[in-house]
This record gives C-alpha cells, structure tokens and sequence, in this order.
C-alpha cells in the first residue's frame, strides 16, 4: 500500500514537470525576444540595430518654414530615432509624409502621384482647421493613411491646448489667480468678421444689453503678441467664440485668450458636454446654457458684481495649468515616432470627407 502511494506520487511529480518544461519550451521564444529588445541599448551591451523613423514634410503649412536642422526630435523634445525633414529627396526612405490641408484644396500644392509609394509609406493629413474651412476632401479619397488634428479621433491628436495637472503652493486661493483691475466687463478679438456666422449674430445682440470690448484686424484694433493677454488680463469675461460649431473645435480663443488671459471664457463652439470633455464644468460659461442673448448679458452682469460667484469660475487655477505645443509644425510631426506601437496599421481614409464631416 505505502510502496504503490509512493510510485503514484512520483509518477505525479514527473507528470508536472513534464508539464512545466513544456510550457517553458513553447514560451521561450517569446522569453528570448523580450530579452533581445532592450528599449534603451547600454554603452556595454553589443550594438543592437534600432529602427529609424522618417517624417517628411512635403511642404510647409502656410508657408511658415520652419527651422529643423539636426536631430530636431532629440534636442527639442527628447525623441529618439526620429529624423524630421523637409528635404523632398527623402521620399523613398520616408516612413510618413505630411500633406498640410490647406494648399491641397486651394491647388498650391500636389500629392506626390508622380513618385512610385513605397508599400511601407504612410501619408498623413494635417489639419488645424473646421470641416468648414478645409474644402471638398472627396478627391483624397482613399489616399491618406492618416488623420492629424485637433479631433480627438484622429491618428495624431493635436489639439490646441489642455490642462495639464499642476500643484500651487500651501496657502495659495482662487483670489491670487484672478487678475487685479477688471475695468472691462466683456472682451472680444475678432479678426474674421463675417455676417453669416453664428458669433455674429451673437455679439450684434449682446452688445444691445451690455458692453462688449471689441479688438482685432475687424475693427482695426490689433493686439500683438505683446499686448494681448495684458489686455484680455483686465476683462472678467471673454467671447470666446468660434467662427464654426464642430466636434472639439476648441481653439486657442479658449485656451490662450481666455484661460490664459484670466478673464472667465463665454464659450459658442461645440457643446457644453464637448467642453466639459477638455476642462471643468465650473471653469465657463456657454452661450446655450441661456435661452436668450439677453439672458445671457443679464448673469454676466450680476456673476461680475458677485465676487465669491466670479471667483469661483477660477478654482481651476488650483490644479491645472494650461499647456499647448511649442510648435505646432514640429512638435506633433516628431511625436509619431512615439507612437508607432499604438497606430492602427494598415489604415487608410477611403472616404476622407464623410470622416470629416461626421
Ligand atoms: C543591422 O543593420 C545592418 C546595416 O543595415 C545590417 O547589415 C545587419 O544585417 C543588421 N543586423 C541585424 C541583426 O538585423
Ligand atoms: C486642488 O488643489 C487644492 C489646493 O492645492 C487641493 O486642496 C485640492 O485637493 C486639489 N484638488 C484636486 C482634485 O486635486
Ligand atoms: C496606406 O495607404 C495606401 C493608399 O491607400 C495603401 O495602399 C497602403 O496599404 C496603406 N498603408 C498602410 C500601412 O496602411
């Protein structure tokens, strides 16, 4: 009896290692590669080879040529591995080209039909702009691999600003972020002025129940780079108004005019629940939350005169920050190389403009 218990208990310890070894040996391949790819290769370590990744771009957004000598990625965002150019010689050995939207629908510039496309290449389109100025997309269809804008649905998500967390210092309040001399209840710059569009009609009426300040190229009132946040400074509140309604649509009128220039934004753009989506409910004010512009002109009023109810329109202030690229043709453009592993592959927009406009 003790003699058979024992054969079976070996019998069982032979039959788990028997197991064990053999989902060793089916896992060592992958145990070999995990250890043969080192993210970052030591100065003992034997040279192991690292992919380079090609951003090319085809030309520049609006002409602003940027200066992008060196390893542009490594010294200015700490991206390795990553060559950023604009040296149209690079096509074949370009893993990403970026087509700028703008001088593709006014005919200034062409995709490159003429070169043979590497199968590895993928084209990237690039917009900052809402689907009502990007044009008629239909005849890219089917050629971009690639989305970059400020949609959050697309490839390369490059939005105008957002809040990046930040800690103030012990005993800091609201009061401290709110900026002294208020001396304008509301602001404006505006340096597109069209009748038809929705802020238009908006601003015609509100100025009807309280003032508005108004600046910008529209009414021959520029605000340089220098001035115009001192001037935002001194508004409680600014019309952040976008010149079209879409999906994140959230431009720099919010996050730098607005946010930056610490006057509380009135928003017109997309929903409130699209806002709320990118920074506190608490943090401004939208033209929908009011069923008339008169309405609307009459709280701003009252929240100027109340100020625990102004104030507390700044609490953000308390953990956030805001924060936008450095450079909006070079920072994104390099920040694909960090995402190689993430992208969807193989992708392409075989019908740009429903994705547009959807
Ligand atoms: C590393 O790159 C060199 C040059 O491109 C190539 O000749 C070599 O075969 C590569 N080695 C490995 C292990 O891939
Ligand atoms: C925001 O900041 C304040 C003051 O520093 C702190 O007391 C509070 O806990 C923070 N709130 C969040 C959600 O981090
Ligand atoms: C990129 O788009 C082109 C054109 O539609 C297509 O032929 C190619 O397979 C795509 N490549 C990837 C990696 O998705």
């Amino acid at each position: 009896m003790a003699d058979l218990c024992s054969f079976r208990w070996i019998l069982a310890v032979l039959l788990v290692s028997l197991t064990l070894l053999g989902s060793l040996l089916v896992q060592w391949p992958s145990l070999l590669n995990t250890f043969q790819r080192p993210t970052t290769p030591t100065q003992s370590s034997i040279p192991v080879n690292v992919t380079t990744t090609t951003v090319l771009v085809w030309y520049w957004a609006f002409g602003f040529k940027e200066n992008i000598r060196g390893n542009v990625c490594k010294d200015r965002f700490g991206i390795p591995n990553c060559i950023l150019s604009d040296d149209r010689s690079l096509f074949s050995q370009a893993d990403f080209i970026i087509f700028h939207n703008r001088e593709l629908i006014n005919g200034q510039q062409r995709l490159p039909f003429h070169l043979p496309r590497p199968h590895k290449q993928r084209w990237v389109w690039f917009s900052m702009e809402s689907p009502a100025n990007n044009g008629n997309l239909r005849p890219f269809a089917g050629q971009f691999n690639y989305t970059m804008s400020y949609r959050r649905d697309a490839d390369f998500f490059t939005p105008y600003g957002w809040l990046a967390p930040h800690s103030v210092g012990p005993g800091m309040s609201v009061e401290d972020f709110i900026p002294k001399d208020k001396s304008h209840l509301a602001c404006w710059i505006v340096s597109n002025y069209a009748a038809h569009h929705r802020r238009t009609r908006v601003y015609n009426r509100l100025k009807q129940v309280i003032q508005v300040e108004v600046y910008g190229g529209a009414v021959n009132r520029r605000l340089d780079s220098e001035h115009l946040l001192p001037t935002v400074s001194h508004c409680y509140f600014y019309l952040a108004f976008e010149n079209s309604e879409f999906q994140d649509y959230i431009t720099e009128k919010l996050w730098k005019n607005a946010l930056e220039g610490g006057a509380v934004p009135v928003v017109l753009g997309p929903s409130r629940r699209n806002y709320e989506a990118m920074i506190p409910k608490d943090s401004f004010i939208h033209v929908d939350d009011f069923s008339s512009v008169e309405e609307l002109g009459q709280f701003l009023k009252q929240v100027a005169e109340d100020r625990e109810r102004y104030a507390s329109y700044f609490k953000w202030k308390l953990n956030y920050t805001v924060a936008h690229t450095s450079n909006w043709l070079v920072e994104p453009q390099c920040r694909i190389c960090t995402t190689l592993t993430t992208l969807q592959k193989p992708k392409v927009y075989t019908d740009l403009q429903s994705w547009e406009w959807k």
